[in-house]
């Protein structure tokens, strides 16, 4: 029987693992034989001290084996899946996932809710009026030989370890590590039977990973734990500078989606989501490298995408009118301009804080157990290295009710200088 006391010693003591121990102490918590308290005090010391190459694939063999496998090679088609390291504004999974399932790919997309200051797929999802996030694994089967695609939560079947230990990160400040992130997302993208994996790991102020070369690394091990488990993995480095497109919470994210599958939207946006449903195309089999472009190009062009978007909603209880007409998504009552207080350049955007901004202002979760207001978040309206005149708008709030605090804190969030300053690459390292 485990000491969980001494388990701790361990890691506060700067020493490396045994793997039996480390997957006991996993499904000791798993069973709710060890309190979080015991957990997170193990978790701030391997925050602090590091957990090995080994050790990273043992916590992440014990978060994959506290549940099942799906496999859905039965259903006779390549599947593949994309995995975002978490991000602010990172809508891409609502276009991608439809995207990828028209041209023929099935999707079998587990996500998250949000994780500090960045946003979730989950809540996004949940601002559609109706919209169901957990389906029984009979449900998945059958809706994904169907339509090709489903979005889900993780539910109490897959990697569960890693949802009770996700969600203590979250609010015990032990997020932003390599060895905690790979075993969380690896082992959740292997358990959802996915055959190629694709990984967004982004990098910049509103990212984990700040620095190019962390989140190159970051990458590398994403790929080599997913190789070492059996399945094709990828992976794209990107900016995370600034938010990715202009809206960020969850409501308004959805609508952007929105414009992107309708054949508009913002570049970014959509240049990222041609890039890594080109990759997965390519990495499942599905077309050639060469052709796997413009394959995913015609179904965003087609119209292909947003037909299967709304085949999506509607097979997981949403209501895709509500997409369409005016007023049918959750709208904020209050809508406050946040603006230059001079003319130059928009040098840069602490996209961290911003993220953490949209939680403070019912967004986000602080604990655990915290509801989200669908209806709150921004909408940026300045890129990095735009000029900006003063009085200008650098973006607009959605809020519950008037908070001249969170105005002031929004702006604070960009730095307008003489400049000059350059458009950040959106693709920084494509990892392969
Ligand atoms: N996404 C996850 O699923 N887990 C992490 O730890 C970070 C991002």
């Amino acid at each position: 029987m485990l000491d969980p006391r001494e388990f701790i010693r361990t890691k506060r003591d700067g020493r490396a693992h045994d793997a039996r121990d480390l997957e006991a102490f996993i499904a000791a918590y798993h069973r709710r034989e060890i309190p979080d308290y015991l957990v997170s005090a193990w978790l701030m010391a391997a925050f602090l001290n590091g957990l090995d190459e080994a050790e990273t694939a043992a916590l992440t063999g014990a978060l994959l084996h506290s549940g099942r496998t799906f496999d859905w090679t039965g259903l006779g088609r390549p599947s593949a899946d994309k995995h975002s390291t978490g991000g602010v504004g990172d809508k891409i999974s609502l276009v991608l996932a439809p995207l990828v399932a028209a041209c023929g790919v099935l999707v079998p997309m587990v996500s998250g809710r949000g994780l500090g200051h960045t946003g979730g797929t989950l809540d996004k999802l949940e601002s559609i009026p109706g919209f169901r996030t957990f389906l029984e694994p009979d449900a998945m089967r059958a809706q994904l030989d169907r339509i090709g695609v489903v979005m889900v939560g993780q539910g109490p079947d897959l990697a569960p370890a890693d949802g009770l230990i996700y969600a203590l990160r979250d609010v015990t400040a032990t997020v932003e590590r390599d060895y905690f992130i790979v075993p969380s997302i690896v082992s959740k993208k292997v358990a959802e039977g996915a055959g190629a994996l694709v990984y967004d790991v982004k990098c910049g102020s509103g990212a984990f990973m700040k620095t190019r070369a962390d989140a190159v690394r970051l990458a590398q091990r994403l790929n080599a734990v997913t190789r070492s488990l059996g399945r094709k993995a990828a992976a794209r480095v990107t900016d995370m500078s600034q938010p990715l497109g202009a809206a960020v919470g969850n409501a308004l994210e959805v609508e952007e989606s929105v414009a992107v599958l309708k054949g508009g939207g913002p570049a970014d946006v959509r240049a990222l989501t041609l890039e890594l449903g080109a990759l997965m195309l390519s990495l499942a089999g599905a077309a050639p490298a060469a052709e796997a472009p413009r394959r995913v190009q015609e179904a965003l062009d087609s119209g292909a995408a947003w037909e299967r978007f709304l085949e999506l909603v509607r097979a997981q209880g949403g209501d895709p009118a509500a997409l369409e007409r005016a007023g049918g998504m959750p709208a904020a009552p209050v809508v406050a301009p946040v603006t230059a207080e001079r003319a130059g350049v928009l040098e840069a955007v602490d996209s961290f804080a911003l993220g953490e901004l949209v939680v403070a202002i019912g967004g986000g979760r602080r604990a655990k157990e915290d509801e989200v207001d669908p209806r709150v978040g921004l909408m940026v309206r300045r890129r990095i290295g735009d000029r900006v005149a003063a009085g200008d708008r650098l973006a607009d709030l959605h809020l519950a009710k008037d908070d001249a605090g969170a105005v002031g804190r929004a702006r604070a969030c960009f730095r307008v200088g003489d400049g000059p300053a350059a458009a950040p690459e959106l693709i920084i390292e494509r990892v392969d």
